[in-house]
């Protein structure tokens, strides 16, 4: 491993008792096989697999009290209004956020920031306006900009990445200026599992009056996350790569900004008097939550929040850690393997190109020994730019892989390297 990488990294508790194997047994697709051999589910960035708990609270929600929320006075749909905001506190207590006004239930990471685009951007950007973000955003947080900047004729900012796969130093200083009105980034790359230096990043955005949006979606599975303590001004994260359901995904808000902000979609729920003459929007949290939301999606992310809360979000962050550094010193051993991403702070995603394979000829290889690991661009189409790679294979851990998983992979890779080399 390399040695700078080694020495720089903040010291980790010690896991020796984290017990992953027997998390695992709590993940009913985990238990199957994949053409003949064990599966080994190391996709977990793209989406993770969910708990029984999570499974049955969806289902429970089906089969005992389907009703609609915040509409009836019959009983079903008092149990169900009472889940659905039961999981509303169980997310704001999670990311210790300051109220439940500032939960807001979206359909995931792109709709969160897609909403603080619309909403927050589009009536106040004007052209000439800069937003800034980095060369590593996922493409959901990079085109809701774009559309902003179509719309309003502001203009992005780019902080650059290094080798490694960090920020570039000094671009706060370089590219902060006094038409900078926003800054969105990842907390956590989902092509590289860079963790950015977002509380600096923030500070030095305050420092210029500039509000703050921080991509959570690859970080809250892995990381405990305090918007307070981070000082963000937004964060956007989804249920499905935290082990809730799909099709669910959380906007934190700072109430102070979104009393402040239009709707931006309209609908049922998100009124409090319609006439046709003027209407009068509801109360926050639900202002931004037009239609009948994903109440099962909803409940099913609060299972998933008590379930990591019962795990331990401090000891999930300590053990993947040290099966990063495994994992890391595993991949490195396999001939003509490169990582693609060595920052000092990354969550466990390990990119990867083979000299002479292709990324989606690995990926195939490896299925067929029970791997699962995603080729391709990674919804990241710039950071491939920046590596000079068309795509890279990507293996992402949960808390419930183990080191023979990747020593699997690593023995797939190998083969791989045998078949094409
Ligand atoms: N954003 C997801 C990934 O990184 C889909 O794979």
């Amino acid at each position: 491993m390399n040695a700078r990488y080694d020495r720089l990294r903040k010291p980790i508790a010690v896991t020796a008792d984290f017990d992953a194997p027997r998390w695992r047994r709590d993940f009913p697709a985990l238990r199957q096989r994949v053409h003949g051999k064990p599966l080994v589910y190391l996709d977990n960035a793209a989406t993770s697999q969910k708990p029984r708990i999570v499974i049955d609270a969806v289902s429970e929600y089906y089969q005992k009290f389907n009703s609609n929320v915040h509409r009836g006075v019959h009983h079903l749909s008092e149990l169900a209004t009472e889940a659905f905001e039961g999981a509303r506190e169980k997310v704001r207590h999670f990311i210790h956020a300051a109220s439940v006004r500032e939960i807001i239930f979206v359909r995931g990471a792109t709709e969160a920031i897609n909403l603080v685009a619309q909403s927050y951007g589009r009536s106040r950007f004007k052209a000439g306006d800069e937003i800034i973000l980095s060369e590593m955003e996922h493409h959901s947080n990079i085109v809701p900009w774009q559309l902003l900047c179509e719309q309003t004729g502001a203009v992005l900012r780019v902080i650059p990445i290094t080798d490694a796969g960090e920020l570039e130093p000094g671009a706060c200083e370089k590219l902060f200026t006094s038409r900078t009105r926003f800054l969105a980034l990842a907390h956590v790359s989902n092509a590289l599992g860079t963790v950015n230096p977002v509380k600096d990043m923030i500070a030095c955005a305050h420092e210029h009056h500039v509000p703050v949006l921080l991509d959570g979606a690859q970080a809250v599975p892995h990381l405990p996350v305090d918007v307070r303590e981070l000082g963000c001004d937004f964060y956007a994260f989804s249920g499905h790569k935290m082990f809730g359901p799909t099709g669910i995904g959380v906007l934190y808000g700072r109430e102070a900004l979104l009393q402040n902000m239009p709707p931006w979609q309209g609908g049922g729920d998100m009124i409090r008097v319609v006439r046709f003459d003027q209407t009068l929007y509801n109360d926050l949290p639900y202002r931004f939550e037009a239609g009948t939301p994903d109440i099962a999606g909803a409940i099913g992310l609060g299972a998933a929040v008590d379930y990591l809360e019962h795990v331990g979000m401090p000891a999930i962050e300590a053990y993947e850690r040290q099966l990063l550094d495994y994992g890391t010193e595993q991949l490195q051993r396999v001939k003509d393997l490169k990582l693609v991403g060595t920052a000092r702070e990354k969550v466990g995603v390990l990119s990867f190109s083979v000299d002479g394979i292709h990324p989606h000829d690995l990926g195939t290889i490896v299925d067929r020994e029970g791997v699962a690991i995603r080729t391709g661009h990674h919804c990241a189409m710039p950071v491939m730019e920046r590596f000079h790679v068309p795509a890279t294979a990507r293996a992402s851990l949960a808390f419930y892989n183990t080191r023979e998983d990747l020593d699997t992979l690593a023995r797939a890779v190998e083969k791989a390297h045998q078949v094409f080399l």
